[in-house]
């Protein structure tokens, strides 16, 4: 547990170990864990309740603002989605929801959203945020930042394990080219790619356990003042 009111800022690509990374290095130092995919994963839910046009960026937009969202901090998951009354922590990494999210994100009017609610959420400082853009957009004054990085047939074997023992049938290769998809997306759209903060520090978890990765970013934060 701690005092310390400072921010820690993770971004990385998709399946990279960022939230197992946050929510043991979180718990560690008893700081709020946000993850900020799911804030973009849960636009892309409503937008697939209601039907929306995922071509349509201004009605994205619209929804994005309207939405009735909290984010609440939980020790077991990190953190539980509410939209409206309504617990939708547990479908955001459906199949639908993984295949259009990156479509949403890259929608202006989406992000300005989020990332103003984001940035709400920081204001009293202690929390540790990840993303694709928390280092270079969201929080650029974050006194830790960390870009963590894994090869892409890591991070396939990582959500090949993952989906297998949520019992879904996919192949190595259809996990690699979807993710190779997000990739792509998340870090050639116009507003916010995915790059590493210039000031962030790398760490390559290809050999690395969430544990090890937590750490570093714990040992980091005890040598802050
Ligand atoms: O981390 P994730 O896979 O749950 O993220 C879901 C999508 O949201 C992915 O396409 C990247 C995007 N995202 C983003 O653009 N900015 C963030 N801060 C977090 C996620």
């Amino acid at each position: 547990m701690t005092d310390k009111k400072i921010n820690i800022a993770i971004d990385g690509p998709a399946a990279g170990g960022k939230t197992t990374v946050a929510r043991i290095a979180a718990g560690r130092l008893g700081i709020v864990y946000l993850d900020t995919g799911m804030m973009y994963r849960a636009v892309c839910w409503q937008a697939l309740q209601k039907n929306c046009n995922l071509e349509d960026k201004a009605a994205l937009g619209r929804l994005a603002e309207e939405l009735d969202l909290r984010m609440i901090p939980d020790a077991q998951s990190g953190c539980r989605v509410l939209v409206g009354e309504t617990d939708v922590t547990d479908v955001l990494h459906n199949p639908d929801i993984n295949k259009s999210v990156s479509i949403v994100a890259a929608v202006s009017a989406v992000r300005a959203d989020m990332v103003r609610r984001q940035r709400e959420m920081a204001v009293a400082g202690g929390i540790l945020m990840a993303g694709r853009d928390i280092c270079t957009v969201v929080l650029p004054d974050a006194r830790l930042k960390y870009y963590l990085d894994a090869s892409l047939e890591e991070r396939a074997r990582r959500r090949l394990l993952d989906l297998q023992r949520s019992g879904a049938e996919v192949t190595f290769e259809e996990v690699k080219a979807q993710l190779a998809e997000r990739d792509y997306i998340d870090s050639h759209r116009a507003d916010s790619p995915l790059v590493q903060a210039p000031d962030a520090k790398y760490i390559n978890c290809d050999h690395l356990s969430a544990e090890e990765v937590a750490d570093i970013i714990c040992k980091d934060f005890s040598e802050v003042d």
